[in-house]
C-alpha cells in the first residue's frame, strides 16, 4: 500500500467585525499608535463584542465556512480538534460545544491546549490518525476570545492580542503532498513568564482574585520575547536541515503572528525575504492558536499544489515547534 500522507485541503475563518484600533486603545492605557507600531506592529484587532456570544460561536462560524467551501457534510467528520485556551467554560470541551453547533454527530472532538502552538500540534495529532488509515476527515478550529482574558487596565498586554477562529480539513493523500514533518517542543518551566494564575485547581476563583485581576493574562513581555526569537528560529532551522531544505526552496514561512520583530528575526535566521512570509499581524493582532490558519486563509488564493510551506510557532507553556508540509491544492 502507497504511503498515506495527511494534507490540508481547506480552510475556513470567521472574524467579529469589531476593530479594536490603536486610537481607542490609546484613549483606554498610556499608550500610541506609533509606540504600538514600532513595537509590536499591530494597527487594529478584531473584538467579539456581541453579548451571550463565546469562543465557539467564532469557531463553529470558522468550520461551517470550512465544510461549506469544501463540500463536505457534517456527517462525514470523523473528528475535531478545538485548539484554544479561551475554552466556553472549563468544562466541557469547546470542542464539543463546536461539533454539536456545527451538527457533526458522527465524530468525537475534544480540546487541545498549547497556547500560540496550539494548530500546529493540532495538525501533528491530526496528522497521526490520517497517516494510520483510521481517519479520513479530521476537522482542526483554531478559534479563540482573547478579550475575555486580557485586561484592558493593563498598557503591556492589552494592545496584543485579538479574537478570531479559522479551520482546516485535514484529509488523505498518497501523492507526494501535505504534512511530511514536524518538530513539537515544550519547557514548563517557561510557565512562569506567561499565565493566568487563579480559576484553576492552584488557585480557584475567589473574591480577593477576582480584586487581584488574576483571571487575566500575566506575561513578562522580554522573557517571552527572548525564548520566542531563539526557539522559534531554531526549530524552524533544524526541521530546514533535516530536509536539506535552502531558505530558496520555501515557498512560504507562515509563523505565529506575535510581534513583528519575532517574525522578522525568525525570517532572518532562516535566510528567508520577507516577500517569502505569511503577515497579517496588522490587521488582526495576536489571535492565539488561530494566527497561523488565519494566514493560510488569507493567502489562500497565493497557495499553489507542490508548495514547501514551514509553520513556525512558539507560545505559553512554553511550547514552539514546526511543520514541514507541502500545499496540497490549487485554490483557483
Ligand atoms: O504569543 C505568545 C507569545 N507572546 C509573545 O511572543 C510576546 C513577546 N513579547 C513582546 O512582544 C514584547 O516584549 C512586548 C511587545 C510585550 C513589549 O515590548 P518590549 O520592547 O519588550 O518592551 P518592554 O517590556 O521592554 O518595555 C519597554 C518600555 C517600558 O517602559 P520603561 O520601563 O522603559 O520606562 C514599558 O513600560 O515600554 C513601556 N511599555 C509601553 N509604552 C507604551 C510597555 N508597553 C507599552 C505600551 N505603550 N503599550
Amino acid at each position: 500500500m502507497a504511503n498515506i500522507r495527511a494534507a490540508i485541503t481547506g480552510v475556513g475563518a470567521y472574524l467579529p467585525e469589531y476593530r479594536l484600533t490603536n486610537e481607542e486603545i490609546s484613549k483606554m492605557v498610556d499608550t500610541s499608535d506609533e509606540w504600538i507600531m514600532q513595537r509590536i506592529g499591530i494597527k487594529e484587532r478584531r473584538i467579539l463584542k456581541e453579548e451571550g456570544k463565546a469562543t465557539s460561536d467564532m469557531g463553529a462560524r470558522a468550520v461551517e465556512n470550512l465544510l461549506e467551501k469544501t463540500g463536505t457534510s457534517p456527517e462525514e467528520v470523523d473528528m475535531l480538534i478545538c485548539a484554544t485556551i479561551t475554552p466556553d467554560m472549563n468544562l466541557p470541551a469547546t470542542a464539543n460545544i463546536i461539533a454539536h453547533k456545527t451538527n457533526i454527530h458522527n465524530a468525537w472532538s475534544f480540546d487541545l491546549n498549547a497556547a500560540c502552538s496550539g494548530f500546529i500540534f493540532s495538525l501533528s495529532t491530526a496528522t497521526q490518525f490520517i497517516e494510520s488509515g483510521r481517519y479520513k476527515k479530521v476537522v482542526i478550529v483554531a478559534a479563540e476570545k482573547m478579550s475575555a482574558i486580557i485586561n484592558y487596565e493593563d498598557r503591556t498586554t492589552c494592545p496584543l492580542f485579538g479574537d478570531g477562529a479559522a479551520a482546516v480539513l485535514v484529509e488523505p493523500t498518497t501523492e507526494d503532498l501535505g504534512v511530511v514533518d514536524y518538530i513539537n517542543r515544550v519547557d514548563g518551566l517557561g510557565r512562569h513568564h506567561l499565565h493566568i494564575k487563579a480559576g484553576g485547581s492552584l488557585k480557584p476563583a475567589s473574591e480577593e482574585t477576582v480584586k487581584n485581576k488574576e483571571h487575566y493574562l500575566y506575561q513578562e513581555g522580554q522573557a517571552v520575547f527572548k525564548a520566542a526569537v531563539s526557539s522559534m528560529a531554531d526549530v524552524a532551522v533544524e526541521i530546514m536541515e533535516k530536509h536539506n531544505i535552502s531558505s530558496e526552496d520555501v515557498a512560504w514561512l507562515v509563523p505565529h503572528q506575535a510581534n513583528m520583530r519575532i517574525i522578522e528575526a525568525t525570517a532572518r535566521r532562516m535566510g528567508i525575504s520577507k516577500k517569502q512570509v505569511m503577515i497579517n499581524i496588522r490587521k488582526y493582532g495576536n489571535t492565539t492558536a488561530a494566527t497561523i490558519p488565519l494566514c493560510l486563509w488569507d493567502y489562500e488564493k497565493q497557495l499553489k499544489k507542490g508548495d514547501n510551506i514551514i509553520l513556525a510557532a512558539f507560545g505559553a507553556g512554553f511550547t514552539w515547534g514546526s511543520t514541514y508540509l507541502k500545499w496540497a491544492y490549487d485554490s483557483e
